[in-house]
C-alpha cells in the first residue's frame, strides 16, 4: 500500500497493462467530451466570474485528457491508435451517456459539474493511491482542479435556487437539471455485478466496488440537495445501467 512498483509502461504486467489502458481511454474520452458540452457555454454564461469558471475548466479538463493521453502514449503503438481515435470522436459518440447529452441550459452546466465531475473524483483518488507511478503522481492537481469544478456547480445550483432571476433561471430549473443529471452520474458507476470492476480493485486501480461508490455518493450528495431545497429523484428513476 503506497508503494509504487511500477515507474514504466514496460514493467507493467500484462493484466494490469489491459486495464490501465482500459481506464486511461474512458478517462480521456470523458474529459475531451466535456470541452465539447462547455463549449458553447463560455461566452453565453450568465456572468463574467461565470464566462472565466468555464474557459478555466474547458482549460483543465483539456490538460486532464493530455495527461491521460500521455500515459496511453507511455504504452506505445496500442496506445497511440486509442489517442488517434479519441481525438477524432464528435459530439454524440462518446462512450457513457452522461457525456453524449447537450447542456441546453445553464443549468446543465451547474448539474453537470456539482454530479458528474464528482462522480470521477471517486475514480481519481483510487488512481492516486494506485501502484503505476505516472499515473499516480498526475491525481492530486487533477483532483484539485475537479474539486473546483464540482464546487462550483453546486454554486450555481444554490444561486439558481436562492437569487432565481436575479442571477439566473429559478429553483424549478435547478430542480430539472438535477432531475436529468442525477440519473446519469449514478449509471456512471458501472453495473452492479461488474468483472472489471472486481478486477480493477484486485489490482489497486479502483477502490470501491460500483456498488459501494454508488452508495457513498448518494450518501455525499443528498445532505448538499437538502440544504438548498431541491429534491433528488429516487436511485432507481431514469436508470440505464443497473
Ligand atoms: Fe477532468
Ligand atoms: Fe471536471
Amino acid at each position: 500500500m503506497g508503494v509504487r512498483k511500477y515507474e514504466t509502461a514496460e514493467e507493467v504486467p500484462p493484466d494490469m497493462r489491459k486495464l490501465v489502458v482500459k481506464l486511461m481511454v474512458v478517462q480521456a474520452d470523458t474529459e475531451f467530451a466535456s470541452i465539447q458540452q462547455h463549449r458553447p457555454w463560455l461566452d453565453k454564461a450568465p456572468t463574467l466570474e461565470d464566462r472565466w469558471i468555464e474557459a478555466r475548466i474547458v482549460a483543465d479538463e483539456a490538460r486532464h485528457g493530455l495527461q491521460a493521453c500521455r500515459i496511453l502514449r507511455d504504452f506505445g503503438e496500442e496506445g497511440q491508435r486509442y489517442i488517434d481515435e479519441l481525438l477524432a470522436k464528435r459530439e454524440g459518440e462518446h462512450k457513457l451517456d452522461a457525456f453524449n447529452l447537450a447542456f441546453d441550459r445553464w443549468g446543465d452546466v451547474g448539474a453537470f459539474t456539482c454530479f458528474v465531475d464528482r462522480v470521477g473524483v471517486y475514480q481519481l483518488r483510487a488512481f492516486q493511491e494506485c501502484s503505476y507511478g505516472p499515473l499516480a503522481r498526475a491525481m492530486p492537481l487533477m483532483l484539485s482542479e475537479e474539486q473546483l469544478h464540482l464546487n462550483f456547480g453546486f454554486s450555481v445550483l444554490r444561486r439558481m435556487v436562492k437569487d432565481g432571476s436575479k442571477y439566473y433561471g429559478n429553483s424549478a430549473e435547478a430542480q430539472e437539471a438535477v432531475t436529468k443529471w442525477y440519473p446519469r452520474a449514478l449509471d456512471m458507476f458501472g453495473h452492479s455485478n461488474s468483472e472489471t470492476s472486481r478486477k480493477a480493485i484486485e489490482l489497486g486501480l479502483k477502490r470501491w466496488t460500483n456498488e459501494e461508490a454508488r452508495a457513498r455518493f448518494i450518501h455525499e450528495v443528498t445532505p448538499l440537495m437538502d440544504s438548498i431545497g431541491v429534491q433528488l429523484p429516487s436511485p432507481e428513476f431514469d436508470r440505464h445501467i443497473l
